[in-house]
């Protein structure tokens, strides 16, 4: 079955075709980023009115790219949860008239299901393998998830306060750099030397979450204290340096609790290339196997949410036209009971 995806929860308009579950037939994304750098973040409602202008032509796009005409599409998939209410508003009417005009089925996605089914497009020998371990890091989020099957969700650990991305989003705002933050730390600190300037790293006990707020104090403070006599490069390495290794010592931990050896890491900021490499280092030295998605593939984008559709399809869940938008929702709930 063939399936189109939308995605609009932040400030990504992107529609994409994939081909029985993890053949990616095209991904198509408008980034508003440039619209919002001017604001320091997203405007959630110049978000909307963008998502308005692009949602048809983005469409149009991603059947065009994929060789598609909308007679061989077989359901329709649409990220309805979390995120900006008034940008899911428009992904969603838009894929519902779709799915009413086209007579075929329409799977409601959760957003970071979507970033989990990004590994199984990288990796579409690992479908029916499970269990897997899951590192979503995102701008919004920071989970640890258990899938044992498809469609179903065990949350490990979360970050107490700030996402990751958050984290790199604010760490740049200080930095002076301009948004979306996190590419722009990543740039600065590959200039750095990250063994500098040391910054705190949280583990919060014997659980699996994670805390980003006192790394980010630690930046304001160090550079009100530092009257500009540090590099700012330094900085940004060490800075990021304290993300990643929190980031990595905690799934670390999550293997070792669960035995689980095959783990993935998803979400915008898994395109950090010194996450990657420490998680790479990490996953070698633990005997284990790590997925890490293409980079267009790490960051919002529909190809994802098409890949999620496509596995809830098959498990029959195609929702009644009906079915609402959410701001907040757990990824729990999203599991499919048996
Ligand atoms: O998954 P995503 O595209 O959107 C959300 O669901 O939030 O993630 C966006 C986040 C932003 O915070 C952005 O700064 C961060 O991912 N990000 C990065 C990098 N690329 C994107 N953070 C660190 N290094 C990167 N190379
Ligand atoms: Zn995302």
């Amino acid at each position: 079955m063939i399936v189109l995806g939308i995605e609009t929860s932040c400030d990504e308009t992107s529609a994409g075709v994939v081909r029985g579950g993890c053949e990616v037939l095209s991904n198509v994304v408008a980034s508003q980023a440039n619209l919002h750098a001017r604001y320091g973040g997203v405007v959630p409602e110049v978000a909307s009115r963008k998502h308005l202008e692009c949602m048809l032509p983005v469409v149009l796009e991603a059947l065009d790219h994929a060789g598609v005409t909308w007679r061989e599409l077989g359901g329709l998939a649409v990220t309805n949860r979390p995120g900006l209410l008034g940008a899911l508003l428009v992904g969603v009417s838009a894929a519902k008239a779709l799915a009413y005009a086209l007579k075929i089925p329409i799977a409601p996605v959760h957003h970071l299901e979507g970033h989990l089914y990004s590994t199984f497009l990288a990796a579409p020998d690992l479908t029916d393998q499970f269990p897997l371990l899951a590192l979503i890091v995102s701008g919004g989020h920071t989970q640890i998830i258990r899938m044992d099957r498809h469609c179903e969700y065990q949350l490990l650990g979360t970050t107490r306060d700030d996402a990751a991305g958050e984290a790199f989003d604010k760490g740049a705002r200080l930095l002076n750099l301009p948004y979306p933050g996190g590419p722009e730390v990543a740039a600065l600190a590959s200039q750095g030397d990250p063994a500098r300037v040391l910054m705190p790293r949280s583990y919060l006990g014997d659980t699996l979450d994670f805390s980003f707020s006192g790394v980010k104090t630690a930046l304001r403070t160090f550079i009100a204290r530092d009257n500009g006599k540090t590099n700012l490069a330094d900085i940004a390495a060490g800075y990021q340096e304290a993300i990643v290794v929190m980031l990595t010592r905690t799934l670390q931990r999550a293997i070792h609790s669960t035995g689980i050896k095959t783990f993935c890491v998803c979400g915008g900021v898994a395109a950090n290339r010194r996450l990657q490499e420490s998680m790479k280092a990490m996953a070698q030295a633990e005997g284990c196997r790590l997925i890490l998605p293409d980079t267009q593939l790490c960051t919002d984008n529909a190809a994802m949410i098409a890949a999620a559709g496509w596995y809830r399809l098959q498990h029959a869940d195609s929702s009644p036209l009906s079915f609402d938008t959410l701001a907040v929702s757990p990824l729990a709930l999203a599991t499919i009971s048996s």
